[in-house]
Protein backbone atom coordinates (compact mmCIF):
# COMPACT_ATOMS: atom_id res chain seq x y z
CA UNK A 1 0.00 0.00 0.00
CA UNK A 2 2.82 1.90 0.54
CA UNK A 3 4.38 2.05 -2.68
CA UNK A 4 0.26 2.90 -4.23
CA UNK A 5 0.62 5.62 -7.43
CA UNK A 6 -1.34 6.37 -9.67
CA UNK A 7 -1.59 3.11 -11.44
CA UNK A 8 -1.75 0.70 -8.62
CA UNK A 9 -4.38 2.47 -6.86
CA UNK A 10 -6.63 0.44 -9.22
CA UNK A 11 -5.50 -2.70 -8.04
CA UNK A 12 -5.87 -1.64 -4.27
CA UNK A 13 -9.43 0.17 -4.57
CA UNK A 14 -10.97 -3.15 -6.08
CA UNK A 15 -8.81 -5.55 -3.83
CA UNK A 16 -10.28 -3.12 -0.39
CA UNK A 17 -13.57 -4.52 -1.29
CA UNK A 18 -14.50 -8.16 0.25
CA UNK A 19 -16.85 -8.86 -2.66
CA UNK A 20 -17.81 -12.69 -3.11
CA UNK A 21 -15.55 -14.43 -5.71
CA UNK A 22 -17.12 -14.99 -8.84
CA UNK A 23 -20.37 -12.73 -7.88
CA UNK A 24 -22.03 -10.45 -10.23
CA UNK A 25 -21.86 -7.60 -7.80
CA UNK A 26 -18.13 -8.14 -7.99
CA UNK A 27 -17.87 -8.10 -11.65
CA UNK A 28 -19.87 -5.26 -11.80
CA UNK A 29 -18.32 -3.23 -8.85
CA UNK A 30 -14.81 -4.11 -10.36
CA UNK A 31 -15.18 -2.84 -13.92
CA UNK A 32 -16.57 0.34 -13.00
CA UNK A 33 -13.73 0.65 -11.19
CA UNK A 34 -11.24 0.35 -13.84
CA UNK A 35 -12.94 1.94 -16.49
CA UNK A 36 -13.19 4.79 -13.83
CA UNK A 37 -10.09 5.21 -13.17
CA UNK A 38 -9.02 4.40 -16.84
CA UNK A 39 -11.20 7.62 -17.54
CA UNK A 40 -9.91 9.67 -14.93
CA UNK A 41 -6.51 8.68 -15.67
CA UNK A 42 -7.01 9.75 -19.64
CA UNK A 43 -8.54 12.81 -19.73
CA UNK A 44 -5.82 13.92 -16.35
CA UNK A 45 -8.68 15.45 -14.54
CA UNK A 46 -7.83 18.47 -12.53
CA UNK A 47 -9.25 19.02 -9.06
CA UNK A 48 -11.88 22.01 -10.45
CA UNK A 49 -13.22 19.48 -12.93
CA UNK A 50 -13.22 16.37 -10.23
CA UNK A 51 -15.79 19.01 -8.30
CA UNK A 52 -17.59 20.44 -10.97
CA UNK A 53 -18.48 16.95 -11.82
CA UNK A 54 -19.68 15.92 -8.04
CA UNK A 55 -21.19 19.33 -7.78
CA UNK A 56 -23.37 18.54 -10.98
CA UNK A 57 -24.17 14.95 -9.35
CA UNK A 58 -25.18 16.58 -6.25
CA UNK A 59 -27.38 19.33 -8.36
CA UNK A 60 -29.40 16.43 -9.99
CA UNK A 61 -29.86 14.90 -6.49
CA UNK A 62 -31.30 18.40 -5.35
CA UNK A 63 -33.75 18.68 -7.71
CA UNK A 64 -34.76 15.04 -7.79
CA UNK A 65 -38.11 14.25 -5.76
CA UNK A 66 -40.55 10.69 -6.79
CA UNK A 67 -41.92 12.70 -9.38
CA UNK A 68 -38.96 14.12 -10.92
CA UNK A 69 -35.78 11.69 -11.45
CA UNK A 70 -33.16 13.57 -12.93
CA UNK A 71 -30.19 10.98 -12.45
CA UNK A 72 -33.00 8.82 -15.01
CA UNK A 73 -33.13 11.95 -17.11
CA UNK A 74 -29.04 11.99 -17.16
CA UNK A 75 -29.30 8.55 -18.31
CA UNK A 76 -31.41 9.56 -21.18
CA UNK A 77 -29.50 12.23 -22.24
CA UNK A 78 -26.26 10.72 -22.79
CA UNK A 79 -27.71 7.83 -24.46
CA UNK A 80 -27.41 4.89 -21.16
CA UNK A 81 -31.10 4.44 -21.00
CA UNK A 82 -31.07 3.68 -24.98
CA UNK A 83 -28.10 1.65 -24.88
CA UNK A 84 -29.86 -0.65 -21.82
CA UNK A 85 -32.76 -1.00 -23.92
CA UNK A 86 -30.80 -2.32 -26.68
CA UNK A 87 -28.39 -4.70 -24.73
CA UNK A 88 -31.80 -6.21 -23.98
CA UNK A 89 -33.76 -6.55 -26.79
CA UNK A 90 -34.06 -10.01 -27.17
CA UNK A 91 -33.25 -11.44 -31.22
CA UNK A 92 -36.64 -11.26 -32.63
CA UNK A 93 -38.74 -8.94 -30.52
CA UNK A 94 -39.66 -5.90 -30.81
CA UNK A 95 -36.99 -3.59 -30.15
CA UNK A 96 -37.52 -1.87 -26.55
CA UNK A 97 -37.08 1.51 -25.52
CA UNK A 98 -37.41 4.34 -23.06
CA UNK A 99 -39.84 4.05 -20.10
CA UNK A 100 -39.83 7.22 -19.59
CA UNK A 101 -40.78 9.06 -16.58
CA UNK A 102 -44.57 9.10 -16.98
CA UNK A 103 -45.57 5.30 -16.60
CA UNK A 104 -48.30 4.69 -13.87
CA UNK A 105 -48.80 0.83 -13.08
CA UNK A 106 -52.38 1.10 -12.38
CA UNK A 107 -54.15 2.59 -15.80
CA UNK A 108 -57.73 1.86 -16.30
CA UNK A 109 -58.99 -0.90 -18.85
CA UNK A 110 -59.78 0.38 -22.06
CA UNK A 111 -62.36 -1.91 -24.13
CA UNK A 112 -61.31 -2.94 -27.69
CA UNK A 113 -62.02 -0.01 -30.08
CA UNK A 114 -62.56 2.15 -27.61
CA UNK A 115 -60.85 5.93 -27.79
CA UNK A 116 -58.36 6.77 -25.79
CA UNK A 117 -58.83 10.86 -25.93
CA UNK A 118 -61.88 10.57 -24.41
CA UNK A 119 -62.95 14.04 -26.60
CA UNK A 120 -59.47 15.99 -26.78
CA UNK A 121 -58.78 18.12 -29.40
CA UNK A 122 -56.42 17.41 -32.42
CA UNK A 123 -56.33 14.78 -35.12
CA UNK A 124 -58.29 10.93 -34.28
CA UNK A 125 -55.31 8.06 -34.82
CA UNK A 126 -56.21 4.83 -35.50
CA UNK A 127 -53.29 2.28 -33.56
CA UNK A 128 -54.09 -1.05 -34.03
CA UNK A 129 -52.26 -4.78 -35.17
CA UNK A 130 -51.07 -8.04 -33.15
CA UNK A 131 -49.27 -9.23 -31.07
CA UNK A 132 -47.63 -11.96 -31.53
CA UNK A 133 -44.63 -14.65 -30.91
CA UNK A 134 -41.32 -14.87 -32.38
CA UNK A 135 -42.74 -17.76 -34.94
CA UNK A 136 -45.54 -15.33 -36.37
CA UNK A 137 -47.86 -17.09 -33.50
CA UNK A 138 -51.04 -14.52 -32.28
CA UNK A 139 -50.97 -13.99 -28.74
CA UNK A 140 -54.92 -13.92 -27.26
CA UNK A 141 -55.32 -11.89 -24.68
CA UNK A 142 -51.57 -10.13 -24.49
CA UNK A 143 -52.10 -7.00 -22.35
CA UNK A 144 -51.01 -3.35 -24.61
CA UNK A 145 -50.75 -0.52 -21.70
CA UNK A 146 -50.09 2.43 -23.50
CA UNK A 147 -49.88 6.31 -22.18
CA UNK A 148 -48.86 9.06 -23.73
CA UNK A 149 -49.33 12.97 -24.62
CA UNK A 150 -51.65 14.70 -25.75
CA UNK A 151 -52.29 16.62 -29.06
CA UNK A 152 -50.27 19.66 -27.95
CA UNK A 153 -47.31 17.59 -26.42
CA UNK A 154 -48.22 17.67 -22.56
CA UNK A 155 -49.20 14.48 -20.66
CA UNK A 156 -51.99 15.22 -18.60
CA UNK A 157 -49.94 14.16 -15.20
CA UNK A 158 -47.92 17.02 -15.73
CA UNK A 159 -50.78 19.21 -15.56
CA UNK A 160 -52.24 21.07 -12.75
CA UNK A 161 -56.15 19.71 -12.49
CA UNK A 162 -55.91 17.54 -15.19
CA UNK A 163 -57.05 13.60 -14.55
CA UNK A 164 -53.67 12.10 -14.12
CA UNK A 165 -54.98 8.89 -15.78
CA UNK A 166 -56.31 10.18 -18.61
CA UNK A 167 -54.27 9.37 -22.19
CA UNK A 168 -53.35 5.80 -20.33
CA UNK A 169 -54.93 2.61 -20.91
CA UNK A 170 -54.89 -1.81 -20.57
CA UNK A 171 -55.85 -2.83 -23.58
CA UNK A 172 -56.60 -6.83 -24.05
CA UNK A 173 -55.68 -8.56 -27.33
CA UNK A 174 -58.67 -10.24 -28.49
CA UNK A 175 -58.13 -14.35 -29.82
CA UNK A 176 -56.89 -13.75 -32.69
CA UNK A 177 -54.18 -11.41 -30.95
CA UNK A 178 -55.23 -8.13 -32.20
CA UNK A 179 -55.64 -5.03 -30.50
CA UNK A 180 -57.16 -1.72 -32.13
CA UNK A 181 -58.30 1.77 -30.44
CA UNK A 182 -58.48 5.37 -31.23
CA UNK A 183 -56.48 8.04 -29.90
CA UNK A 184 -55.31 11.58 -30.62
CA UNK A 185 -52.01 12.23 -32.26
CA UNK A 186 -49.48 12.87 -30.08
CA UNK A 187 -47.37 16.28 -30.68
CA UNK A 188 -43.24 16.52 -29.84
CA UNK A 189 -42.36 17.81 -26.60
CA UNK A 190 -39.32 18.87 -24.49
CA UNK A 191 -37.66 16.85 -21.78
CA UNK A 192 -37.75 18.82 -18.51
CA UNK A 193 -34.34 21.22 -18.84
CA UNK A 194 -34.61 23.78 -16.17
CA UNK A 195 -32.50 22.04 -13.80
CA UNK A 196 -28.41 20.43 -14.24
CA UNK A 197 -28.96 18.24 -17.05
CA UNK A 198 -31.03 21.05 -19.31
CA UNK A 199 -27.64 22.97 -18.60
CA UNK A 200 -25.96 20.16 -20.01
CA UNK A 201 -27.44 20.05 -23.00
CA UNK A 202 -27.22 23.69 -23.20
CA UNK A 203 -23.36 23.35 -22.90
CA UNK A 204 -23.58 20.84 -25.45
CA UNK A 205 -25.89 23.31 -28.19
CA UNK A 206 -28.23 20.65 -27.76
CA UNK A 207 -32.22 20.60 -27.86
CA UNK A 208 -34.60 19.20 -25.32
CA UNK A 209 -37.15 17.69 -28.28
CA UNK A 210 -38.47 13.85 -28.24
CA UNK A 211 -40.32 13.36 -31.38
CA UNK A 212 -43.78 12.04 -31.03
CA UNK A 213 -44.40 8.96 -29.90
CA UNK A 214 -46.62 6.49 -28.04
CA UNK A 215 -45.52 4.63 -25.12
CA UNK A 216 -46.31 0.83 -24.67
CA UNK A 217 -45.53 -1.78 -22.53
CA UNK A 218 -46.74 -5.52 -23.91
CA UNK A 219 -47.49 -8.70 -21.46
CA UNK A 220 -48.20 -11.68 -22.10
CA UNK A 221 -48.45 -14.98 -20.58
CA UNK A 222 -44.97 -17.04 -20.70
CA UNK A 223 -43.94 -14.14 -23.04
CA UNK A 224 -41.22 -11.60 -22.09
CA UNK A 225 -42.63 -8.21 -21.41
CA UNK A 226 -41.26 -5.64 -23.76
CA UNK A 227 -41.43 -1.35 -22.71
CA UNK A 228 -41.22 0.12 -25.91
CA UNK A 229 -42.41 3.43 -28.05
CA UNK A 230 -44.10 3.82 -31.53
CA UNK A 231 -42.82 7.34 -33.65
CA UNK A 232 -44.45 8.35 -36.86
CA UNK A 233 -42.15 8.23 -40.27
CA UNK A 234 -41.51 11.92 -41.33
CA UNK A 235 -42.12 13.85 -37.95
CA UNK A 236 -39.92 16.73 -36.61
CA UNK A 237 -37.08 15.22 -34.54
CA UNK A 238 -37.09 11.83 -35.69
CA UNK A 239 -33.44 11.74 -36.69
CA UNK A 240 -32.32 13.17 -33.85
CA UNK A 241 -34.62 12.47 -30.22
CA UNK A 242 -33.27 13.78 -27.21
CA UNK A 243 -32.82 10.82 -25.67
CA UNK A 244 -31.76 8.18 -28.43
CA UNK A 245 -35.53 6.29 -28.66
CA UNK A 246 -35.69 6.30 -31.87
CA UNK A 247 -35.16 2.88 -33.89
CA UNK A 248 -36.19 2.34 -37.73
CA UNK A 249 -38.03 -0.37 -36.92
CA UNK A 250 -40.48 1.55 -34.39
CA UNK A 251 -41.14 3.94 -36.75
CA UNK A 252 -44.55 3.69 -37.77
CA UNK A 253 -46.23 4.80 -41.20
CA UNK A 254 -48.89 7.67 -41.00
CA UNK A 255 -52.41 7.17 -43.72
CA UNK A 256 -55.08 9.15 -43.94
CA UNK A 257 -58.40 7.83 -43.20
CA UNK A 258 -60.59 7.98 -46.61
CA UNK A 259 -64.04 9.32 -46.18
CA UNK A 260 -65.58 5.88 -47.32
CA UNK A 261 -63.31 3.37 -45.44
CA UNK A 262 -64.51 0.82 -43.48
CA UNK A 263 -62.72 -1.18 -40.66
CA UNK A 264 -62.97 -5.04 -39.85
CA UNK A 265 -63.84 -4.31 -36.26
CA UNK A 266 -65.79 -1.40 -34.58
CA UNK A 267 -64.35 1.94 -33.64
CA UNK A 268 -66.54 3.97 -30.91
CA UNK A 269 -64.55 7.33 -32.80
CA UNK A 270 -64.25 7.59 -36.73
CA UNK A 271 -60.19 8.02 -36.85
CA UNK A 272 -58.61 10.82 -39.51
CA UNK A 273 -55.55 8.82 -39.49
CA UNK A 274 -53.93 5.40 -38.94
CA UNK A 275 -50.81 3.19 -38.57
CA UNK A 276 -50.36 -0.24 -38.08
CA UNK A 277 -47.53 -2.05 -35.49
CA UNK A 278 -47.38 -5.49 -34.78
CA UNK A 279 -45.55 -6.30 -31.52
CA UNK A 280 -43.61 -9.79 -31.12
CA UNK A 281 -42.36 -11.02 -28.00
CA UNK A 282 -39.86 -13.31 -27.14
CA UNK A 283 -40.69 -16.46 -24.75
CA UNK A 284 -39.37 -15.63 -21.00
CA UNK A 285 -36.37 -16.79 -19.52
C1 LIG B 1 -40.87 10.41 -22.13
O1 LIG B 1 -40.80 9.81 -23.18
O2 LIG B 1 -41.96 10.51 -21.62
C2 LIG B 1 -39.62 10.99 -21.54
C3 LIG B 1 -38.45 10.32 -21.72
C4 LIG B 1 -37.29 10.85 -21.17
C5 LIG B 1 -37.34 12.03 -20.47
C6 LIG B 1 -38.53 12.71 -20.31
C7 LIG B 1 -39.70 12.18 -20.86
FE1 LIG C 1 -42.94 10.13 -23.58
Amino acid sequence: MAQINQFTITEAVKESFQTEEGSRFKFLLETFIDHLHDYTREVNMTHDEWMGMLMFLYDCGKISTPERHEFILLSDVVGLSALVDMINTRGGATEGSNLGPFYLDDAPELELGGDLARGRDGTTLLVHGIVRDSLGNPLPGAIVDTWQADGSGTYPIQEHGQDKYDLRGKITADGEGRYYYTTVLPKPYTVPYDGPVGRLLRAGNRHAWRAAHLHFIIRAEKMRAITTELFFENTEYIDNDAVFGVRKSLIAKLEPVKKSEEFPFALEKRPDAKCRFDFVLAPEG
